[in-house]
This record gives C-alpha cells, structure tokens and sequence, in this order.
C-alpha cells in the first residue's frame, strides 16, 4: 500500500489537538448565519487568505477571533462532532481533545454550555463511531492565575467529563511556575496534568525543567527541544513521559517540523507521539502529520507503527482500555 492509506489506516490515538482549531472555514459560515453574526470575510478563500502564519502569536491572533460564531451548546457540538468523524476517517480510535473555556466565558458564555455541547459529541463518538473521546481543559496562560483558579472551580462540578488539564496560549512571559498552585489543586481534585512547553519561546528548557521538578506532569505537550539537555531526556525517558508533537504545526509556528528532534526522542525509546495541534489552521488532520513526518525524516513503516504505538502508551486511557489496542 502507498504511505497515506498506510499512515492514515493506522489505529491510533489523537493526543494533541484543539477542539477550537478544528473550526472549518465552511462551519464557521454555518455558525455565523445559524446565529445571526456578520463576518469580514465573504469567502472560504478569503478565510483562508488569512491564515498566514508566522510565529505563535500571528497564528493565535486568527485564532481567538474566530470563536465568536461559537455562541450555543449545539455550535459546540457540532464543532467536535465534525472533527471526530474527520479523525476517524483518518485512524483515530480514542481522542484526547483540548478546550479553552476561557475562551467562550471570557465573552459572555456560560461554561455550562461549552461543556453541554463538547461532551453530547463525545458521547456521540463511541456510539455511533465507536471512537472512545476525553475532553482536557486548558488555562489560557495569558489570563492570571485567578481566573485559571475559578475556571478549575467550575470544572470541578464536571469531573467525570474532564480527564485532565492543559495549559496553552502565550508561553511568552507566562512561564509555568505562574500556576503552580492552581496545578496542584488540580492534581488533588483527581485531575492528570499537561501542558504546553513551545517551541523556540523564550526559556523554554527552563520551562521543561520547571514542570518536569516542579509541577510534575504527566504528559508533555510539544517540548521536543528537551534534546537539548540529555540528562532531562534520561529523566523523562525513566518516567515513562509522553510528548505529544505536531509536525504540520510546527512547520508553521516555527517554520520547521521539528522532525530532527521528534526523530532523535523516537530513537531514544521516549514516548513520542504525532498530532495535529489546529488541523484547520494548518491543514492537515493526524494522518496527514504521520504522512509529513515519515516524507520529510524518511521514516519506515516500523516507525510509523511505533509512533501510533506510543500514541496509545502515552494516552490517559485506563490499563484495561489501553490493553484493548497494544
Ligand atoms: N500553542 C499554544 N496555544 C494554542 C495552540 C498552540 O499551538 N493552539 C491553540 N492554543
Ligand atoms: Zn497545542
């Protein structure tokens, strides 16, 4: 078989992925007739046009916008409805999908139905796609670290909705230190904990570091420039860590895949894992990542399993579950 219909028909799971960045050009235009919003621009073409990324912070600035179309329970709905049939199309069978609710409340939405709408999706999925869903909330780390605390206060009346929690935004100037405490309420209340340590932002060895030490974090997300320092690689690599890597978004955010470093912690036997990050932004879903990586790094068919094996490893499935894919 040829490398898409391989990469793309192996079982895998989805670890890295916002459900915000999921937003489609055509849905978006649904949104906003569905609920009365004007938007600039006319065209999917012209959506397109502004999707013109250089570095994280021009690629946040059309993100954020963006949201505004999504206002009800049934738009969030829809919202992941739509990408998990896209991912199962694509081999995903289990998905751990990130949501910004401060997103949505910081302009007036209730947390209630971001939640309501994400989580009738996840339900939908295993029935009807028999694709098993987690959300993961995350802080948006260029809010304070109050506003991350009542955030986590309203999550906490959906635990069972809620797998674990993230941490994404600006790293810039918002290291991770900033929400210790809230992470370590997490951490009590039962949640498991991720976070965002980006690529190429300022102190960001230091940043993995940090939460390796200090915040002790069960999955890492991006943080493949800890090549850097083999020792933190051996610490990472005795603790089972995972890394959830996005080559298509990296090659956007930082104008490369990244591939040396997510191939150099594939090697090392760490926990490395492939994911979309904003499949809508960057145009390609978690297959087409697989597909990316293996032209760009000359991977073979026995490292593309390995990854959807690790992609299952890393996962916050329960041994019982994990054991029904590796
Ligand atoms: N990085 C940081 N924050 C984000 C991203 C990302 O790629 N996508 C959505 N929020
Ligand atoms: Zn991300």
């Amino acid at each position: 078989v040829d490398l898409v219909s391989f990469a793309h028909g192996l079982p895998k799971a989805e670890l890295h992925l916002h459900l915000e960045g999921t937003l489609e050009p055509e849905l978006k235009f649904a949104l906003a007739a569905r609920n009365g919003i004007d938007l600039a621009e006319k065209t999917v073409e012209e959506v397109r046009a502004t999707y013109d990324f250089t570095d994280l912070t021009s690629f946040l600035a059309v993100y954020y916008p963006a949201m505004r179309v999504l206002v009800t329970p049934d738009d969030f709905h829809d919202l992941a409805w739509a990408y998990l049939q896209r991912a199962h199309a694509q081999g995903v069978v289990h998905a751990e999908m990130f949501f910004d609710p401060q997103a949505h409340t910081s302009r007036g939405v209730p947390f209630d139905d971001v939640i309501a709408g994400y989580r009738r999706a996840v339900v939908r999925a295993e029935r009807e796609l028999g694709v098993s869903a987690e959300l993961i909330m995350c802080f948006l780390r260029d809010f304070s670290a109050e506003y991350a605390m009542a955030t986590l206060m309203d999550a906490v009346r959906y635990k069972s909705w809620i797998v674990g929690v993230g941490l994404d935004s600006d790293e810039r100037d918002h290291p991770p230190a900033k929400f210790a405490e809230v992470f370590a309420r997490a951490r009590q209340e039962g949640f498991l904990l991720t976070m965002h340590c980006d690529i190429d932002q300022v102190g960001s060895i230091d940043n993995i570091r940090s939460v390796l030490n200090q915040i002790e974090v069960d999955r890492i997300d991006h943080g493949t420039n800890i090549v850097e320092d083999p020792s933190l690689v051996a610490l990472a690599k005795e603790r089972g860590l995972g890394f959830t890597t996005c080559p298509v978004s990296n090659s956007f955010v930082t104008e490369q895949m990244k591939s040396d470093e997510i191939v150099a912690l594939l090697r090392e036997g760490v926990k490395v894992t492939i994911n979309s990050d904003d499949p809508a932004y960057f145009g390609a879903y978690v297959g087409d990542n697989y597909v990316a990586l293996a032209e760009e790094a000359g991977l073979a068919a026995s490292d593309l399993v390995q990854l959807a094996i690790n992609s299952f490893e890393a996962s916050w499935l329960t041994p019982a579950r994990r054991a029904a894919y590796v």
